[in-house]
């Protein structure tokens, strides 16, 4: 079974320019992405500090092609993340990830997520190990693996994630052979136009990017070359 999702890219509006954020997002979304990755960080759990609620209901209206609204990924950079996920919901998330260290109760912060009517994502670091997954696969709809550590824009893609993603990937098609069910796998930090037909070969179907893109003048160009990466690699 080869199981391959449709690919999604995923512009992290991290490396965006704060002070036009909506016409950003709006920019990015025109020149082909697929998603918005908006990154929650509290500097606490991580080392920065970002956005919150407020910006994600300020650029829900720009979150939008052909007047459809289009997937917001929280990704969760906060501990701990239970008190503020009914904000993020009500902010108009469409999918929240946290990091397993960050809840106390991982199945019950699932659970939480879900109730507010959002999809699920549970983050893994680099130095993280998968068996967080065991016992809760029934509750994710997505994994998100870090292939950097979290806290900044702009770093180097970690190699040893390439084994990870193939690891987690066979856990998927595990659960995906005995439940039907398919969980999108995430992958974030580092990815560019040279290195993303790797990672989508490991097994990857979703792919955050933000200095890749929003470093480059031209939006469309580098998600078309990203595409084109992605339909020549299996
Ligand atoms: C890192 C964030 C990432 C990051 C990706 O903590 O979770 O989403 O912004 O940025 P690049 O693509 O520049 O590594
Ligand atoms: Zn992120």
């Amino acid at each position: 079974m080869t199981n391959k999702l449709p690919s999604i890219i995923a512009p992290s509006i991290l490396s965006a320019d704060f002070a036009r954020l909506g016409e950003e997002v709006n920019n990015v979304l025109a020149a082909g992405a697929d998603w918005i990755h908006f990154d929650v960080m509290d500097n606490h759990f991580v080392p920065n500090l970002t956005i919150g609620p407020l910006v994600c209901e300020a650029i829900k209206p720009y979150a939008k092609k052909n007047g459809l609204d289009v997937c917001i990924d929280v990704h969760l950079m906060i501990e701990p993340v239970d008190r503020i996920i009914p904000d993020f919901a009500k902010a108009g998330a469409t999918l929240i990830s946290f990091h397993p260290e960050a809840s106390k109760h991982i199945d019950r912060t699932l659970g939480l997520i879900r109730d507010q009517g959002c999809q699920t994502g549970l983050v893994f670091n680099p130095a993280t190990p998968l068996h967080f997954l065991d016992f809760v696969l029934d509750k994710i709809d997505l994994v998100l693996l870090m292939s950097v550590n979290p806290g900044f824009g702009g770093q180097q893609f970690i190699p040893s994630t390439i084994e990870k993603i193939q690891q987690t990937k066979d856990v998927l098609l595990a659960h995906q052979e005995k439940t039907g069910r398919q969980i999108r796998l995430e992958v974030d930090g580092g990815i560019n136009v040279k290195n993303i037909a790797q990672i989508h070969a490991a097994g990857a179907d979703t792919f955050v990017a933000g200095s890749a893109i929003f470093n480059q003048p031209n939006y469309a160009d580098v998600i078309a070359q990203m595409r084109q990466q992605l339909a020549i690699s299996k």
